[in-house]
């Protein structure tokens, strides 16, 4: 049985202590954080992370991220170097997760076996206050493996129901887009997922960081930057076209096949659309918080499928299209010939 519990200011305390006797309890709670909902167990407790496993259906190879809300509980977890440590005080709580070495209080199934362990200390009062009472969480994100990473709580609900001891309600997260990782055990630091806290900041507050081509998210490469990232990820049940020209793009939105697909696009190129088109957003971190959850409307429309247009890679963006490219079942690029939807069609 799942408990569904709505949090409220008057509520807040009591949901809190209830949830935090869960994890200790070696229990599973979804709750929120500012980048999207996570699915959480107590990271000291192999059998509670167990759970997790079992109730996304993810693979035992994926390892999970440790959450925490303070300095001292980092101390616990993992190994990190001095002046690292002294700029993340003023760095966190955001969405950047570390990539660390891990200490041995952590158990094998959170890190998947490796000796490291990505940290991140997220900036939700929730998952803090939760994290406050409990100890550090563990926590994917709260999807099923392989799905859109869930950004409300009536998206968490139908998802998890009867998968998961407490599921928090609290309506939508503030980005909508998953942390950003980088690899903090080699130098440079190196980029392992693109995310909501941007790598112009990293660059600012932290330094150099490495960007791999691979982290603009084309291909189900075998050369994943993490064991999560060779999985099929993000995607709608709908198959997704991404159209990264945008003249093609107007071009098929205003085609006759367009009215086999719903149009996922911004305000501006919506007026190309012969049906009506679903706005993403008006600057692009709507466009970030609402991408998730517009896939899942896809899947839940009329439509047989889904075409989207591609974004400026910069800030935000980057993660935003990371997240397109890899939901996407068939990607034209600049050179490509728009024919090859059709074909794709023909073929299925
Ligand atoms: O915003 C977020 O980071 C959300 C919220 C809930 O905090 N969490 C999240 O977790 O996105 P998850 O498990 O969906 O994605 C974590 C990624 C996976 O690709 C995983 O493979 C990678 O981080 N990862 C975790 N531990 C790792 C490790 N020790 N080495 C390499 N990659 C690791
Ligand atoms: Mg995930």
């Amino acid at each position: 049985m799942t408990e569904i519990i709505r949090i409220n200011t008057d509520n807040n305390k009591d949901v809190i202590k209830k949830c935090a006797d869960a994890i200790k309890g070696g229990g599973t709670v979804v709750f929120p954080t500012e980048t999207v909902y996570g699915l959480g167990a107590d990271a000291f407790n192999p059998e509670a992370c167990k759970k997790i496993f079992i109730a996304k259906n993810r693979p035992a190879d994926n390892p999970l991220i440790v959450h925490i809300s303070n300095m001292a509980m980092l101390d616990d977890v993992a190994y990190i170097e001095d002046d690292l440590r002294e700029k993340m005080k003023h760095i966190w709580p955001s969405p950047l997760t570390l990539l660390l070495k891990k200490k041995k209080s952590v158990p094998d199934i959170v890190s998947a076996g490796l000796d490291t362990v990505c940290i991140r200390f997220p900036d939700n009062p929730i998952a803090l206050a939760l994290i406050d009472e409990s100890g550090p969480i563990a926590a994917p994100s709260a999807n099923i493996s392989t799905r859109p990473s869930i950004v409300d709580s009536v998206t968490a609900i139908k998802e998890l129901n009867g998968r998961v001891d407490i599921i928090i309600d609290a309506g939508r997260v503030k980005y909508g887009v998953e942390s950003t990782i980088i690899d903090c055990t080699v130098k440079p630091y190196r980029l392992l997922r693109a995310g909501a806290f941007t790598v112009e900041d990293i660059e600012t507050m932290i330094g150099p960081v490495y960007v791999d081509p691979l982290a603009r998210g084309y291909s189900q490469s075998k050369v994943a930057l993490t064991p999560g990232l060779k999985y099929r990820h993000y995607a709608p049940s709908k198959k997704l076209f991404l159209i990264e020209d945008e003249n093609k793009f107007r071009e098929f939105i205003s085609s006759d096949l367009a009215s086999n697909f719903l149009i996922l696009c911004s305000e501006e190129n919506s007026q190309y659309a012969r049906g009506k088109a679903l706005i993403l957003g008006r600057d692009i971190y709507e466009i970030a918080h609402n991408l998730f959850y517009d896939f899942r409307v896809l899947d839940s429309s009329d439509k047989k499928y889904g075409v989207i247009q591609s974004f400026p890679e910069e800030g935000i963006g980057f993660a935003v299209m990371n997240r397109i490219r890899k939901a996407s079942f068939l990607i034209i690029k600049d050179k490509d010939n728009i024919d090859k939807i059709n074909k794709v069609l023909n073929e299925a």
